[in-house]
């Protein structure tokens, strides 16, 4: 039984299986101790291991120059396949749905290029209101890009007058009324300011249904909460890695794209290195 007191919760932190992981990291220091950093959501702490691996690259580009491409146990130039395994497993993936690159807000418009594809009446967009501020600017200007003004386009889900998060029923609800203009539905998977959680399983059911894709930012859902992206069916989903997969400040950003979709020639694509369609997949 939950109990509103100091050693209770001292008594928690004892028996906590991740205890020991809080050495693993720099904590800042205030006023002479150690801070208790609630910031994670915003910047991780400094993994201590970090400055050896980097020490260790910049031997390598010191020693090597360009063979650090190829040669030696990282090879710079399939840095993607090293995450894989790793990166799947964090969202709950198939390895080859998920890519390391770039960060979160370009991840997003390669993937809006993909997956926003209105046509005729099928041009709507459902997403949070009050939605992170650059995701909103990202789904406003692709939807300008393809020639719809944002307050026709977009639908904003707001909680019920009075609550503060917002009900399934009222979001699985919201997709189904608008199930012959709707195009996609992109949200958060966890809201970065209320803390909820969606059931992203649910939400990307009713997309379906409603003949839509359905997309997740997870800046606050990966490497927190357990996730499921394969089995979920998700089409897309992209994350940071700088809160809490403490990567740095500027740390390169992960997506995912259903296995459904890796081989369709249907769909449209900004290709670059790795384009699976024209096999020069490293
Ligand atoms: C929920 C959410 N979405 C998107 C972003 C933007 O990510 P980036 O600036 O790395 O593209 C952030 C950054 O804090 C965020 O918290």
């Amino acid at each position: 039984m939950f109990e509103n007191n100091l050693s209770f919760a001292r008594n928690l932190d004892q028996k906590d299986p991740l205890k020991e992981y809080r050495h693993k990291f720099h904590i800042p220091r205030h006023e002479g101790k150690e801070a208790i950093y609630f910031c994670g959501n915003s910047l991780g702490l400094q993994p201590i291991s970090v400055r050896e691996s980097i020490d260790k690259e910049l031997l390598r580009w010191q020693q090597l120059a360009v063979e650090g491409h190829f040669m030696g146990e990282t090879p710079w130039l399939h840095y993607h396949k090293q995450f894989k395994g790793p990166v799947s497993r964090l969202v709950g993936a198939l390895p080859e749905e998920v890519v390391v690159m770039n960060n979160l807000t370009v991840n997003l418009h390669l993937m809006l290029v993909s997956f926003y594809q209105p046509e005729g009446k099928r041009f709507k967009i459902i997403t949070e209101k009050g939605a992170f501020p650059s995701d909103q600017y990202a789904l406003e200007s692709q939807v300008k890009f393809h020639g719809y003004k944002p307050e026709e386009a977009i639908i904003e889900l707001q909680p019920r007058e009075g609550e503060c998060n917002l009900r399934t029923e009222d979001i699985l609800q919201t997709i189904q009324t608008h199930a012959g203009e709707l195009a996609l539905v992109m949200m958060g998977g966890l809201n970065y300011y209320t803390g909820q959680v969606f059931d992203m399983q649910a939400i990307t059911q009713a997309a379906h249904q409603a003949g839509a894709y359905a997309g997740f930012d997870l800046a606050h859902a990966a490497g927190n909460v357990l996730l499921q992206l394969h089995d979920w069916q998700v089409d897309f989903a992209v994350w940071c890695t700088y809160k809490y997969l403490n990567s740095s400040p500027g740390g390169v950003a992960g997506a995912f794209i259903h296995s459904n979709h890796a081989y369709s020639a249907n769909l449209p694509r900004f290709a670059g290195w790795w384009d699976i369609m024209n096999k020069s997949v490293f």
